[in-house]
């Protein structure tokens, strides 16, 4: 164990600290909540009084910004998450599912660095050179500037960075890495986070940039309680549906930029491919003249997208009607029913509803209301809904429309697409612009927009 560090165990629930490990905390007899931690040992008080006489605060103007020139990862999608490219210095998180791609889209940032001629670094944990060498074979050429590591000792780690200090670093997976002051296996709380401190030390100290792949626990979330998210500058999620060929990189947190910002790729046999206009990837395959199916627009920070909204109701034979939501959130597909059925009088109480979002995406703007309000209705009075229309707007209680932001955008991504009607809330009139070739119609209540079908 290295000089100056000890560990202690703590209870996650109440915070009461012990030396050893227990299987039930004493102080608040919960059970398996203790993990292991390090703790440095104290600065001694004269160190302390002599740091504080050393700070001194400074202007906001002063401080010098002109170092923070981003470094651009040759993909327009993932550029666009980080914020406009590799901020020197950061620490980005890369969560996913096992096997969504995280390895693929990290080697091939690799690839597209070392043709800047950027020296890169790639230490895996969870695969051997030739694995690497294959997976990177698929991909295409790589340039010499890149070097390859299968470690997962975080001393050794953190000696080779120090040694060749590279201009980006890929850590793969996070998982894997152990540091030797830490008793518990890889991949428990207290490993994840001790190795995520070294790296964040090494990265704010030389000024590198490093990415860290995490896999997601069956909780959804990156080895445990969040331990990472607050300790790292940027957390993207790689997601999708693994049968799906697309992939959505997420912004989840971001120092450097909007979180709001997506990237879409699609795996092909030779990687990541990265898709421009995600909205036409979404509509492709789309049924004609069926009813039960319109086209909504979300937004996604600041990309409009469309996708398909599908329902299905039937009749149940059950006592209790089943209902799904897939891609979508379920409350809100009870509550938007629950407002059919009260503000329009239909039965909907006897029927069984599926809703799904076609694509395998996620969508929860509210601003998808309206076109499942919609889709429901054309599935219950079996009356397609006109192919090249779109709707979208919040819906109330009362059965109200509401108003969304960036009505112009999703109404010029409707038209590029060359959809002809747009339903869309009343209020947001004002504030589209007539466009050729493009009917928008204002509704303020559900009734409205369902005699508009
Ligand atoms: P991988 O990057 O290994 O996933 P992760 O690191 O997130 O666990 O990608 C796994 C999947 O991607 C694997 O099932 C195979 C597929 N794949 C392709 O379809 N085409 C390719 O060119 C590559 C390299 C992988
Ligand atoms: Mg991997």
């Amino acid at each position: 164990m290295a000089k100056g560090k000890t560990t202690v165990f703590y209870c996650q629930n109440c915070g009461y600290e012990s030396s050893k490990w227990a299987g039930q905390c004493p102080s608040c007899r919960e059970w398996n909540t203790f993990v292991e931690e390090v703790v440095q040992k104290g600065v001694s008080a004269r160190e302390a009084v002599k740091k504080r006489e050393n700070l001194k605060p400074v202007s906001l103007k002063e401080v010098d910004t002109s170092e923070a020139l981003r470094i651009t990862t040759g993909m327009e999608e993932l550029d666009r998450v980080l914020g406009g490219g590799i901020v020197p210095g950061s620490l980005v998180l890369v969560g996913g599912d096992p096997g969504i791609g995280k390895s693929t889209l990290l080697l091939q940032v690799c690839k597209n660095l070392t043709e800047l001629n950027k020296s890169v670094l790639y230490i895996s944990g969870e695969e051997s050179l030739q694995q690497i060498k294959l997976r990177a074979q698929r991909i295409g050429e790589f340039g010499e500037s890149l070097l390859l590591l299968c470690e997962t000792n975080l001393d050794t780690i953190s000696e080779v960075i120090k040694a060749r200090k590279p201009d980006v670093v890929v850590i793969d997976s996070i998982q894997t890495m152990y540091n030797e002051t830490v008793s518990s296996a890889p991949g428990s709380v207290s490993q994840v986070r001790e190795s995520t401190g070294v790296l964040m030390q090494l990265a704010k100290g030389i000024g590198i940039s490093i990415f860290i792949v995490g896999h997601v626990t069956k909780e959804g979330v990156v080895a445990g309680p969040r331990v990472l998210e607050h300790m790292v500058d940027t957390v993207l999620y790689f997601e999708g549906d693994r049968h799906a060929a697309y992939r959505i990189l997420r912004g989840v947190k971001n120092r450097f930029g909007s979180t709001n910002e997506i990237g879409v790729f699609e795996m092909r046999d030779t990687g990541l491919e990265q898709v421009a206009n995600p909205s036409e990837y979404m509509l492709s395959g789309k049924p004609e003249n069926s009813s039960g199916s319109i086209v909504a627009c979300s937004m996604e920070g600041t990309r409009p997208i469309l996708l398909e909204v599908q329902a299905l109701v039937c009749q149940s034979n059950l006592a209790m009607p089943r209902r799904t939501a897939a891609g979508t959130d379920y409350n809100r597909v009870n509550l938007l029913m629950a407002v059919l059925e009260k503000r329009l009088g239909m039965h909907l109480s006897a029927c069984d509803a599926y809703v799904n979002i076609a694509g395998g995406i996620r969508m929860n703007e509210p601003a998808i209301d309206l076109a499942i309000v919609l889709a429901i209705v054309s599935s219950y009075k079996d009356r397609p809904v006109d192919e090249k229309t779109i709707a979208f707007g919040e819906v109330g209680l009362s059965g109200e429309v509401r108003a969304v932001s960036m009505v112009q955008q999703r109404v010029a991504e409707a038209r590029k697409l060359g959809f002809e009607t747009v339903i869309l809330p009343q209020v947001c009139l004002k504030s589209v612009e007539k466009l050729q070739g493009i009917k928008i119609i204002g509704v303020s209540t559900v009734k409205d927009a369902v005699r508009c079908i």
